[in-house]
């Protein structure tokens, strides 16, 4: 039997959005099939909106310590720290993995953020940061690794996507707006490299425990119910009754760095939910 699937010895993977959470899981997956990764996230953001987000700060930190266990278990893993909504932290990033490694393979926006509000309560300066923060990161990031991705003869990007990318939800305009967005922009960036050899997907998570959750439960949480309670409601919403994993979600991410003809898909890791 073949298969596309192949190691990553003498790859380089960048994940943005690393430290914590989904994107801790994606850096493991891709060290353990040989690749070098470099983990990135942000110690602090530098909009004075960060309030109105669910990030918390200390990303680099959880970055360096993810890297420093990893390396203890025999695998290849750096930290770095990068806004990807600041194009200067952006550009400083790629500029460093071109001194440090002289080429990039694939590149996985992992970072996000999330705020609950509605619309008409929203203020203008909430709903761009989390545009910020979701979607336009992505197209700072793409900008600046296309050229290292092309130089280094092709390669991967994967992009952050969610439910929220195929569904709406109360509360959520600007996150759903933001990663709709992500969607659409990860088709016309396939089509606009294909000729170079880099392709492009998303993943569309469906719900997943991580600290975004913590903030989303502390939100959604009725009265005279416990988060515990709340978050057993959401498994309801679940076809298949169960919430998916942090690999889970890693292992479709590595599929679409591997498989060498999908470019432009958003692929749904989410138990059935975003089924019409
Ligand atoms: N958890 C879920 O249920 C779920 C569902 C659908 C989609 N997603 C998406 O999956 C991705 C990962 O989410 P998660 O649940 O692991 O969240 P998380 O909050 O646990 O981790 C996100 C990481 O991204 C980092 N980050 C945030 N903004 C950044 C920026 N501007 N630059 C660099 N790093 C930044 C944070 O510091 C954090 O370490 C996000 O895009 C999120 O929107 C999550």
């Amino acid at each position: 039997m073949t298969t596309h699937l192949r190691r990553y010895d003498d790859r380089v993977v960048l994940v943005v959005g690393g430290g914590r959470g989904i994107g801790a899981a994606v850096v493991e997956t891709f060290a353990r099939q040989g690749a070098t990764v470099v983990v990135s996230d942000a110690e602090t953001l530098g909009s004075d909106v960060n309030q109105y987000r669910s990030m918390r700060v200390g990303g680099y930190a959880a970055a360096r310590e993810l890297a420093r266990n990893l390396r203890d278990k025999g695998l290849k893993v750096t930290a770095a720290d990068v806004d990807a909504g600041d194009e200067a932290s952006v550009r400083t990033l790629l500029t460093g993995i071109d001194e440090d490694h002289g080429r990039l393979d694939v590149v996985v926006n992992a970072f996000g953020v999330t705020h609950v509000s509605k619309v008409e309560d929203m203020t203008l300066a909430q709903f761009e940061s989390v545009v910020l923060g979701n979607l336009s990161g992505v197209f700072l990031v793409s900008k600046h690794a296309i050229p290292l991705l092309r130089r280094s003869g092709g390669g991967a990007m994967v992009n952050f996507s969610s439910i929220s990318g195929r569904m709406g939800f109360a509360k959520e305009a600007h996150y759903c707006a933001a990663k709709f967005g992500v969607v659409g922009f990860t088709a016309s960036l396939a089509k606009e490299l294909s000729a170079s050899g880099i392709r492009v997907n998303a993943v569309c998570p469906g719900i997943v425990r991580t600290n975004m959750w913590d903030y989303l439960l502390s939100e959604f949480v009725r009265p005279g119910e416990t988060p515990e309670e709340c978050w057993e409601r959401m498994r309801a919403l679940i076809p298949q009754g169960e919430f998916q994993s942090p690999q889970d979600i890693a292992d479709a991410v590595l599929y679409l760095a591997s498989a060498p003809r999908v470019t432009g898909q958003a692929i749904s890791i989410d138990g059935g939910m975003a089924q019409p």
